[in-house]
């Protein structure tokens, strides 16, 4: 009997479900041309979440979602949801981050390269950008998007006072700075570690834990720190230095779009965001896979979206949930052979509607 691998798909808004129907099809294409089963459950998450439930992210998705062996996401939220106010932490009003907490899964990888056929439609000079292959890792269970305290206050003079704080303990930092360790070893051994160590407690503690991890269990993987601010300039200036960039969860957020650029398109950016470091031939589950981009209401329902960032996602997991790297480095160049033949979506310049890019992506899938 083939190996069942339960996906849980969350489409989400707008584009959302657009894109996670492509993705889906090379899923399930993928899987059987390899001899692997695989089931898909479909569920509520974002603003389907909110008209059905009242809530952005259920229990229920929730359980659903710890079982799975991997959770495939679109995007969520939108301008029929903006105008909700709810009170409390960001897991409320925003169904991700819910997710992201309550199953813990802290290390998010963010990769992005690129792609010869779109070398023109960035915002770099080709012989800056060509050949570039950067592996975002960002801490996403921490740091200030969930340090307590946090909230607003009036003060005497009646003007508001607005805090969060920066925080993160030892082993926080430990784990994050193993899964980029890890992620090096199995692409070009070199993790760059970005703080704002010369003005942060937080950077502190986050410099020495990281070069103790890495002198400690990753001799053999180059390290160099960088002051974040210095780190965004170098990585413009010279993106193909760059191997793995570790980041805590705000410089993260922050230092994943920049580098989106090199892509050619934010339609082009995958993710997996994982329970725990990956090591190469282990199957990690539940890790949440997802395009980068977010609802693209302009666009929504016209069948134009690029599902290339959400198909990436599922060679993602092919890679790190069902430990199958075959599998995603076919599905990578069935893309790079579509982008070859230039059948692009508008926002890479083609006027291709999402169901020709996929079925040409299909097409090339061996
Ligand atoms: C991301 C997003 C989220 C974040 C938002 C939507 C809460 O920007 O996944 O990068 O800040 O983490
Ligand atoms: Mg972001």
């Amino acid at each position: 009997m083939a190996e069942t691998f339960n996906v849980l798909a969350l489409a989400g808004d707008y584009v959302g479900p657009e894109v996670v129907g492509a993705g889906l099809e090379v899923l399930v294409h993928a899987a059987k041309t390899n001899g692997l089963a695989v089931a898909v459950e479909e569920g509520l998450i974002g603003g389907a979440s909110w008209d059905v439930h009242g809530t952005f992210c259920t229990d229920e998705t929730l359980e659903k979602a710890r079982h799975a062996d991997a959770v495939l996401v679109g995007a969520v939220g939108g301008p029929k949801w903006d105008h909700i106010k709810i009170d409390g932490p960001i897991t409320e009003t925003d169904g991700l981050t819910r997710l992201r907490v309550e199953l813990d899964i802290y290390n998010a990888l963010r990769p992005v390269r690129s792609w010869k056929p779109l070398l023109g439609r960035t915002p770099y000079r080709p012989e800056v950008v060509d050949g570039a292959d950067i592996m975002v890792i960002r801490e996403n269970c921490g740091g200030i998007y969930y340090g307590e305290p946090r909230g607003q206050e009036t003060l005497a003079d009646g003007q508001q006072r607005a805090f969060e704080i920066s925080e993160y303990t030892t082993s926080e930092v430990e784990r994050i700075a193993r899964a980029a360790f890890e992620e090096a070893r199995r692409r070009r051994n070199q993790v760059t570690s970005i703080d704002k160590s010369n003005v942060m407690e937080s950077g502190k503690l986050w410099r020495e834990t990281v070069s103790r991890i890495g002198a400690d269990e990753y001799p053999d993987v180059g390290l160099q720190h960088l002051l974040a601010d210095y780190a965004l300039y170098a990585l413009v200036d010279r993106p193909r230095d760059f191997d793995v960039v570790l980041a805590d969860n705000l410089f993260g957020d922050l230092v994943s779009d920049m580098v989106g650029t090199l892509a050619g398109s934010l339609g082009m950016l995958p993710s997996a965001t994982l329970p725990r470091d990956a090591r190469p031939g282990e199957k990690i589950k539940p890790g949440v896979f997802e395009p980068s981009h977010g609802t693209a209401p302009d666009i929504a329902g016209q069948g134009i979206a690029n599902p290339i960032g959400t198909i990436l996602s599922v060679a993602m997991m092919f890679e790190y949930a069902f430990a199958r790297q075959h599998i995603a480095r076919s599905i990578e160049s069935a893309v790079e052979q579509t982008l070859e033949e230039g059948i692009l979506t508008p926002d890479l310049g083609g006027a291709a509607r999402t169901a020709e890019v996929t079925a040409r992506i299909l097409h090339h899938l061996v």
